[in-house]
């Protein structure tokens, strides 16, 4: 799988590192260009490319890790969001009016006709960075509309050696995931499960 991130932090680098490790390819794209990307891309592996916003948008899968207030100019360096898989995997500062909209929806709004999912956005990242096949597995939850974006990323994720929840859709899910939701900043990893 192919997946584009649209900025290049400590979340877009901590999950690029887990992409890659398992033979995805990644493509990192920041607001100042990819000549300031090129070294970051080299230290996360040979799968692992500096692009533009632009070629970040182009792929399988393009993850928005920017903060909240950079989210609106960087969804908009992309002219045609129709029928791409968006993962929101930013929060919302809690003092941010967003006038009864969840914060996903709020999202959705400025990357028009995209398939978006809410994920990635509910663990502090340095809880997930251990790169090694003995990690545990983290509980990543997700929402949104499309059964089949969800799908396709729930099952890279469980490749990944994570563990995907599916909340349901995109407004209720999401309001469960962001600041102040009830799944925000909760922690579980699977240890052991019954067998049924
Ligand atoms: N840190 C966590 O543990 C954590 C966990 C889950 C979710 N989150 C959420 O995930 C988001 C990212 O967090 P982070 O900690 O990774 O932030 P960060 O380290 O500050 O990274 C933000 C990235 O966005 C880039 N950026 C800024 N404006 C941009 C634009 N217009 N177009 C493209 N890229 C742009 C920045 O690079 P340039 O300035 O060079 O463009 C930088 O690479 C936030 O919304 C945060 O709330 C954070």
């Amino acid at each position: 799988m192919k997946f584009g991130f649209i900025g290049a932090g400590e979340v877009a680098q901590t999950f690029a590192k887990h992409f890659v490790r398992h033979g995805h390819e990644v493509v990192l794209g920041n607001s100042r260009g990819p000549d300031s990307l090129v070294e970051l891309a080299r230290s996360i592996g040979p799968n692992a490319k500096a692009g533009t916003v632009k070629e970040a948008a182009k792929q399988d899968i393009v993850i928005l890790c920017v903060r909240w207030h950079q989210a609106k100019q960087a969804l908009a360096e992309v002219s045609d969001w129709n029928g791409r898989i968006l993962v929101d995997a930013t929060n919302r500062p809690l003092d941010e009016d967003t006038k009864g909209k969840t914060a996903s929806e709020v999202i959705a709004s400025y990357a028009p006709g995209a398939r978006v999912i809410k994920a990635l956005n509910t663990l502090v990242v340095e809880w997930i960075q251990d790169y090694s096949n003995k990690k545990p597995k983290s509980v990543l939850f997700l929402s949104g509309d499309d059964t089949d974006a969800k799908r396709k990323l729930a099952r890279v994720l469980e490749e990944t050696g994570f563990m995907p929840v599916d909340l349901g859709g995109l407004i209720d899910g999401g309001r469960l995931q962001q600041f102040g939701g009830p799944l925000n900043a909760l922690h579980l990893d699977l240890l052991d499960r019954m067998e049924f």
